[in-house]
């Protein structure tokens, strides 16, 4: 019996890596077929946000009890969460979207960092508050009724459609993006330049999951958004960088000249 549930988890584990890998090779050779554009960068901030900053760690401190839903479910992890509330509390944007709502997870995370009044446009390409969705994640809870109950003052709205769709046909403009959808190298490529063209000046776009290429995470880690940004970073001054060495969300800025 042990030895059969051994051989299914051992079995399993193979299979993930193995997708992985495939999934890696795709993103590499999907690189060389993304073109070589120049872009308007001029709202895109140069300044780092400071994680560190006083009013980030007070305004951390003050909500960090309340992250209390599971990160076990494809949603962002605590690292994570706890840098996208810093950015929030150090910068205060008023108006914000997030590409790849799933199971609430970021987005409730802003929601609770985010002066009150603020807004926060949400898209998916699922109906992620349907019982289906988010069951099939183990959440007990529908992402509306999560922040219903930590009683968010932030009017969020449901959006169901690609992000590449929204960032191309919307008129609204943004103080900060949080891309987490698809994470291949050319839909990520179009996210962040749709995304270049929906932001406030000074406006912010933080990226999940940026990973630097390493060979020995090659199995582990996604890197469509590392490659995006490299191939945008030839002809367009534009860079990215972690604000924290254990979280994966990266901070995408204009280079400025020193
Ligand atoms: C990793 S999950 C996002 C996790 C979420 N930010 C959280 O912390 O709970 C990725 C989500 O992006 C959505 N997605 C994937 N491709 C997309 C696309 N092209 N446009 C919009 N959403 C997409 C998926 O349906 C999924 O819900």
């Amino acid at each position: 019996m042990i030895d059969s549930i051994y051989s299914i988890s051992l079995r399993s584990k193979l299979l993930r890596v193995g997708i992985r890998f495939v999934r890696v090779i795709q993103d590499i050779f999907l690189y060389f077929f993304l073109e070589n554009k120049k872009f308007d960068i001029s709202n895109l901030t140069g300044n780092t946000p400071n994680i560190r900053s006083k009013k980030s760690k007070k305004g951390f401190e003050g909500i960090k009890n309340r992250l209390i839903y599971s990160n076990n479910t494809g949603g962002i992890n605590k690292k994570d969460q706890e840098v996208l509330s810093k950015v929030i509390f150090d910068r205060s944007p008023k108006r914000v979207l997030e590409i790849g709502t799933h199971t609430g997870i970021s987005l409730y995370t802003a929601a609770i960092s985010l002066k009150k009044n603020s807004i926060i446009d949400t898209v998916d390409l699922y109906d992620v508050n349907k019982k289906e969705y988010f069951k099939k994640f183990k959440m007990n809870y529908s992402p509306k009724k999560i922040l219903t109950k930590l009683k968010s003052e932030v009017k969020v709205n449901f959006i169901q459609t690609s992000g590449i769709e929204y960032l191309s046909t919307t008129k609204k403009k943004y103080d900060l993006i949080f891309l987490d959808a698809s994470h291949r190298t050319n839909k990520t490529y179009e996210e962040i330049v749709g995304s270049i063209g929906c932001l406030n000046k000074n406006g912010m776009i933080l990226i999940h999951d940026y990973h630097e290429f390493n060979f020995k995470q090659i199995f582990w880690k996604i890197f469509g958004p590392k490659l995006a940004i490299h191939k945008l970073s030839r002809t367009n001054k534009i860079s990215c960088k972690r604000l924290n060495d254990d979280s994966s969300i990266g901070f995408i800025h204009r280079k400025i000249k020193k």
